[in-house]
């Protein structure tokens, strides 16, 4: 059987993550690896520290049969790379992604798909004309819990929403990047961009789109020029929808992912308890959402694209490109809400 074979941009938390993840993939192998840095394509990842990962970085990663290139545009030459998967910081995202789909690659981007509006923008009509395949990571959606839920509330199971809160707060992150690059907001967007988008987006591809945002937010306590805490208020009409994200807090504090939906029928919670259903009669359901093959959102998501493209079918399942261009509208009007104190509305 031939395999997918994929090509790794940057080997930081979210390219070594990728990386694991494809080397248990039995329809893929991993061709190449680029990296500025020379000790990652020589394997040493000791310097590698991400969110919620247990993995040891203190060992080097086993690139045997793989082929390592400080340079991506050399790597975009070899005509044998099926999927270009790109996890450089935010703003080369486009850039590259576009480099890659006019050389005939299938890309995986790893979100935020870009830094500005208008790099999405043209980044979508760049993979619409391309005629390959294009995927972003917005992970939260193929997320177990999430996953579930969502499709629950789609088959009706669940009734109509009534209010939402969701939570995403990350410990303090400084130092832990690329030339800390995650700390400076024009190169990140901060955490409103980089962390809470993820509830946003997820927000958007389960209600569909909000009329109009009113966020608060404090910025500037960990990175500059960017927002590190936010609280938004999504204007929907009949339920109470919110989300808050941050990056604020102190270094040892756990990261947490969290959301508590009432709808008609049930409360769904992912909490300190788990993830569990309440609902109306009193039944108290505790889901087995879990998959130890594919445990995680990042799984989900890297093994749906890697099978897609070896079986020539478009990627449609946690996905499309004018919802996450939808999500990156509201994002952005979220900051503008932070920025200028007041409710701002959004056009689609
Ligand atoms: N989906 C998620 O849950 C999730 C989690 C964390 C990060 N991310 C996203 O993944 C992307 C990467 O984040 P990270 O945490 O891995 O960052 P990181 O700082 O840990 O790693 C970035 C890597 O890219 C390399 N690099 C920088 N510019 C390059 C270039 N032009 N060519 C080749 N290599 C280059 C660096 O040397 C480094 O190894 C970001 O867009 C981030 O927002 C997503």
């Amino acid at each position: 059987m031939k395999k997918v074979r994929i090509g790794i941009v940057g080997l930081g938390f979210m390219g070594t993550t990728h990386f694991r993840i494809y080397r248990k993939l039995k329809n893929a192998e991993i061709a190449a690896v680029s990296d500025l840095d020379p000790a990652k394509l020589a394997g040493d990842i000791s310097k590698v520290v991400g969110n919620i990962s247990e993995e040891d970085n203190s060992k080097p990663l086993d690139l045997e049969g793989v082929k390592a290139y400080s340079k991506v545009g050399d790597m975009l030459k070899d005509a044998s790379i099926d999927i270009v998967d790109i996890c450089v910081p935010t703003p080369d995202h486009q850039k590259i992604s576009t480099e890659a789909l006019k050389k005939g690659k299938n890309v995986f981007c790893e979100k935020p798909v870009c830094r500005t509006l208008r790099e999405v923008e043209d980044l979508a009509v760049c993979a619409r004309k391309s005629g390959k395949f294009f995927n972003a990571g917005m992970c939260i959606r193929a997320w177990p819990e999430y996953f579930h839920v969502s499709n629950l509330y789609k088959e009706g199971k669940l009734g109509r929403i009534r209010s939402a809160f969701f939570r995403r707060l990350s410990p303090d992150i400084t130092g832990n990047s690329w030339k800390n690059w995650f700390m400076d907001g024009n190169l990140s967007g901060g955490a409103l961009l980089d962390l809470h988008l993820h509830d946003t987006d997820f927000i958007r591809f389960m209600f569909g789109r909000p009329k109009a945002v009113t966020s608060f937010g404090v910025n500037s306590v960990r990175s500059k020029g960017g927002t590190d805490h936010v609280i938004t208020n999504y204007h929907f009409d009949d339920c109470l929808i919110a989300a808050e994200g941050g990056w604020a807090a102190n270094k040892k504090v756990p990261f947490e992912m969290s959301f508590q939906m009432v709808f008609e029928k049930a409360t769904v919670r992912l909490a300190g308890e788990g993830y569990r259903i309440y609902w109306e009669n009193g039944q108290v359901e505790t889901p087995q959402v879990g998959d130890s093959a594919l445990p995680t959102g990042w799984h989900k998501e890297l093994s749906y694209f890697v099978d897609c493209v070896e079986k020539n079918v478009q990627p449609e399942k946690y996905q499309n490109l004018s919802e996450i261009i939808d999500s990156f509208k509201i994002v952005m009007a979220e900051q503008e809400s932070v920025d200028g104190g007041k409710t701002v509305s959004i056009k689609y």
